[in-house]
């Protein structure tokens, strides 16, 4: 399957819109069914530049999509990331295709030393593929996300970039 990582255009809107509101993407983010394609199309258009966004095509469909949204002033150093990937294309690799191109983006372009995202703890698939990473649970959001009528806790995790003087801090304070 040949997957090409790209930064996303304005003409996605429809196929993002339609990959969000799918069961699985839905079930795994913050996602709600009322979602409207316009309201994509403004997202995508209105990008502030702290904002970084790669899609996943496949056959010239887009079928994934990650983003990367930096931190200001002190916290400058970090980022914060979301990802998800078309329910008929889940578990073949794009996925991590994704997310080693948002990693080469915050450690070689942009210098970032830490990258955070928050997961349902029962979500598996997303879980494994951030530890894969080097990302570690830092921590618990109890009953922090309403999901299909009921709450669920949300995980805390973090990647420190491997070599940076933020992970030296860190292990030294371990
Ligand atoms: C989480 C998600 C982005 C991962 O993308 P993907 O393309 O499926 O990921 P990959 O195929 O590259 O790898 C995912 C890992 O989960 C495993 N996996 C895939 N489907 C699985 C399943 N149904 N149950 C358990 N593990 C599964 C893969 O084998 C792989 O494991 P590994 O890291 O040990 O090799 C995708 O499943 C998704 O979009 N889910 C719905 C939305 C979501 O949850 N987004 C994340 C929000 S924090």
């Amino acid at each position: 399957m040949d997957v090409i990582i790209r930064p996303v255009r304005v003409e996605d809107a429809e196929a993002i819109h339609e990959m969000r509101t799918r069961p699985r993407c839905m079930w795994g983010t913050l996602q709600i069914p009322s979602l409207t394609v316009e309201q994509v199309r403004k997202q995508i258009a209105e990008m502030p530049d702290t904002m970084h966004s790669f899609v996943a095509e496949v056959d010239g469909r887009v079928v994934g999509q990650i983003s990367l949204h930096t931190r200001r002033g002190r916290s400058a150093h970090c980022a914060e990331i979301g990802m998800m990937v078309h329910d008929d294309y889940q578990g073949r690799g794009i996925g991590t295709r994704l997310m080693e191109a948002i990693v080469d983006l915050a450690d070689r372009w942009l210098g970032l030393q830490r990258l955070e995202l928050e997961v349902y703890p029962d979500n598996e698939p997303a879980v494994r593929l951030y530890r894969r990473f080097g990302f570690v649970e830092e921590g618990r959001r109890r009953a922090a996300a309403w999901r299909g009528g009921a709450f669920t806790d949300t995980l805390i995790m973090g990647r420190l970039r491997p070599g940076s003087e933020a992970a030296a801090q860190a292990e030294g304070s371990d």
